[in-house]
């Protein structure tokens, strides 16, 4: 049977090595676990089959915990005569697990069904990427509350810069036909710890809040249950007129809370445990409260206090930026959420980019991360490529997640990382959370390109456990997807942990960003001057001009730097000190300008451009030594990927040399010389 990708890093494909098999049957030759909840089912069911295909032999059950060597129950149901744990089950919280191996048996335990079925996955990986089952003694909790995708699917189910087939959701079919891969996806995304999916598109649909379409939803709903997987919908703000027939949508009209409250109620019934709204207002064209006059803050807390009965939340963007404005993009999110600290009910948490601008290759972090105290703030990061090259390219983005994870604000002074505001730490928030843009389509594979699948899986680790390197993370995706083969798994890790700094290289080195094709983002185009709208323009983002290039946002410029807290500003502020990797992002830089490796600004956007475009192909180079080593289909597949890859990295080093060099003027050195290197 050809390797198509659809079983992502779950295979269980009976394990190779002969010597560790046989350790592990008699490490797991009898199963203590009693069931009897949706959870617990789903999660006992994982674990047979997973154990049949890696051991490829049916593991006995038994009700006799003392028969057994492998013992998995709920601290409420914990067999007596158990010799002591060494545990506090008061720190594994609702979600997190324990596991534990002595020389008589293993032990997994938590407080609840979903603690139990992430430890189960766990353990399932441990078997996956071939480590030893002996002195375990892992205790494991997630870090951050709601860890969500964000899928921006409309209902006829396209997908916005999705580039992995159509929807997986098929409204159509829905809700009598059941497929198998809603199953599988639920499978997935517990096994990453991911506990929550947004089905619609942030540019959403009002039509998805009628009575048939949540009919739809709940029976999604149904299905995810048992995978510890909560449903949330996209609430567009003008839905009480589009399908309520109300003649306004302002958030202080009595009706119209009386209308959303209704709703709220209508759809709790059907979803008892629906996990609430996210919302895009005033931002791109959608509606919102001010539209009305009111504030954001109006629009969010009429949403969550109709939600708030049932315990649901409202996540409110904070991705609004407007062209009337002639404020620095960058500033913009800022300016309009900031002043607004403290407005919010305890139910709303606002949902922040990653960067001020919009997803580029390399982004310094939102200025809003740490300004907001009294508003829990929750990360949005992109795991799809929309300016990443889409699904041609392989890019594993977890150094990208990290980086803006590990980045310090230096909010209330050092320490202050993304990661400790959005996890609660700095500023005590009562609910915290982390949200990724799916990849997800219906291509077999799930992603498009096979190495999509990645980053989806770095997202829901990192999610649980930000502290996981990138390394670590691709080292485990790979044993699970493809193999435990030695070479196999540090090549494609080579492969994997330079794609990221190689693309940003090939597409926008040394900070600069947004000069991606107007509207597909597709490919270079730093030269376009008539997007629609000035604010999409490249130029407005390069500033390029005799003197020099890039966008100065010090204070002689637009000062969007003064947005952060002073040790931040005091890394960007001196054009001599700024990192080189963000120097476009805050200084129009002379052309002459002697970089750190004593190159002109000049010549170094011209080696990097090259080194990029070189990167490419070594990770062509390194994937083309593994073809004994990785099923034909799939190295076919990354195969010619790659050598699409490698030729778009030219493309754009070539695009974007040749355009800059009409205001440089100067020459390309001479080892760069070379439109193409192959
Ligand atoms: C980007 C993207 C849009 C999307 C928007 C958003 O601008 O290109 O397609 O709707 O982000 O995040 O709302």
């Amino acid at each position: 049977i050809a390797e198509d990708g659809y079983r992502l890093w779950l295979r269980y494909d009976k394990i190779v090595n002969s010597k560790l098999l046989y350790t592990y049957l008699n490490q797991v030759n009898t199963i203590y676990f009693p069931a009897g909840t949706p959870v617990l089912d789903a999660a006992r069911q994982e674990l047979l089959s997973g154990l049949e295909g890696l051991l490829d032999k049916k593991i006995n059950t038994d009700n006799n915990a003392s028969a057994s060597s492998l013992l998995i129950f709920t601290k409420a149901h914990a067999p007596l005569n158990l010799p002591a744990l060494a545990l506090k089950y008061e720190d594994l919280g609702k979600e997190g697990f324990y596991i534990n191996s002595t020389k008589r048996s293993i032990i997994i335990t938590a407080n609840t069904d979903t603690g139990i079925l992430y430890g189960v996955f766990h353990f399932l990986r441990l078997l996956q990427t071939g480590q030893s089952l002996e002195h375990l003694d892992i205790t494991s909790v997630p870090r951050i509350q709601h860890r969500i995708l964000n899928h921006w699917d409309n209902l006829n189910r396209s997908v916005e810069r999705g580039y992995a087939g159509i929807s997986i959701w098929n409204w159509h079919t829905l809700p009598e036909y059941i497929d198998q891969r809603y199953i599988d996806y639920a499978r997935a995304n517990a096994s990453i710890g991911i506990n929550g999916t947004v089905l619609t598109n942030v540019n959403a649909n009002a039509l998805v809040l009628t009575k048939d379409y949540l009919l739809k939803v709940k029976a999604l709903a149904d299905v995810f249950r048992p995978y510890g997987i909560k449903v949330y919908l996209t609430a567009r703000f003008s839905a009480p007129i589009e399908i309520g027939k109300l003649s306004t949508a302002d958030p202080l009209n009595d009706t119209v809370k009386a209308w959303w409250n209704a709703k709220a109620k209508e759809i709790y019934q059907l979803i008892p445990d629906f996990g609430g709204f996210l919302v895009k207002a005033n931002s791109e064209g959608q509606p919102g409260p001010q539209s009305y006059q009111r504030t954001h803050a109006d629009g969010a807390n009429m949403l969550a206090d109709a939600v708030a009965p049932y315990g649901g939340i409202v996540m409110w963007r904070a991705f609004v930026y407007s062209n009337a404005s002639p404020e620095d993009r960058f500033k913009q999110a800022y300016n309009e959420f900031k002043p607004l600290d403290g407005q919010f009910r305890a139910n709303v948490l606002l949902q922040v980019k990653n960067g001020p601008i919009d997803f580029q290759p390399r982004e310094p972090v939102s200025p809003l991360f740490g300004a907001m105290p009294k508003t829990p703030l929750m990360m949005e990061f992109q795991i799809t490529q929309e300016y990443l090259g889409q699904s041609t390219q392989l890019v594993y983005e977890a150094p990208l997640f990290k980086e803006v994870l590990e980045t310090d604000t230096y909010q209330g002074g050092k320490g202050a990382t993304v990661a400790r505001v959005i996890d609660g730490d700095l500023h005590h928030y009562p609910q915290t959370g982390i949200a990724g843009v799916a990849n997800i389509g219906n291509d077999r594979n799930w992603t498009g390109h096979p190495f999509g699948q990645a980053n989806w899986y770095a997202f829901g680790r990192l999610a649980w456990n930000y502290e996981l390197s990138a390394a670590q993370i691709a080292d485990e995706w790979i044993k699970q997807t493809f193999s435990c083969d030695t070479m196999l798994v540090a090549t494609t890790q080579k492969i994997m942990l330079s794609s990221y700094e190689a693309m940003v290289n090939y597409m926008t080195p040394l900070g600069l960003h947004h000069i991606m094709g107007t509207g597909h983002h597709y490919g270079p185009a730093p030269w376009i001057t008539n997007a629609g709208r000035p604010d999409w323009n490249p130029v407005y983002y390069h500033r390029a001009d005799t003197v020099g290039l890039g966008f100065d946002r010090t204070a002689s410029g637009s000062n969007a730097l003064a947005q952060y807290a002073p040790g931040m500003q005091q890394r960007f502020m001196d054009v001599h000190t700024t990192p080189e990797a963000f120097l476009l992002w805050f200084h129009h830089v002379p052309w002459n300008f002697k970089m750190k490796s004593g190159r002109t600004l000049w010549e170094e956007l011209c080696y990097r451009y090259n080194s990029g475009v070189a990167a490419a192909k070594v990770m062509q180079q390194q994937w083309n030594t593994l073809e004994r080593r990785v099923d034909k289909e799939r190295f076919k597949q990354v195969q010619m990927l790659l050598a699409i890859q490698v030729k778009e990295a030219s493309w754009w080093r070539n695009a974007c040399l040749l355009y800059f060099q009409t205001f440089s003027k100067m020459p390309i050195p001479r080892q760069y010389e070379q439109p193409d290197h192959t």
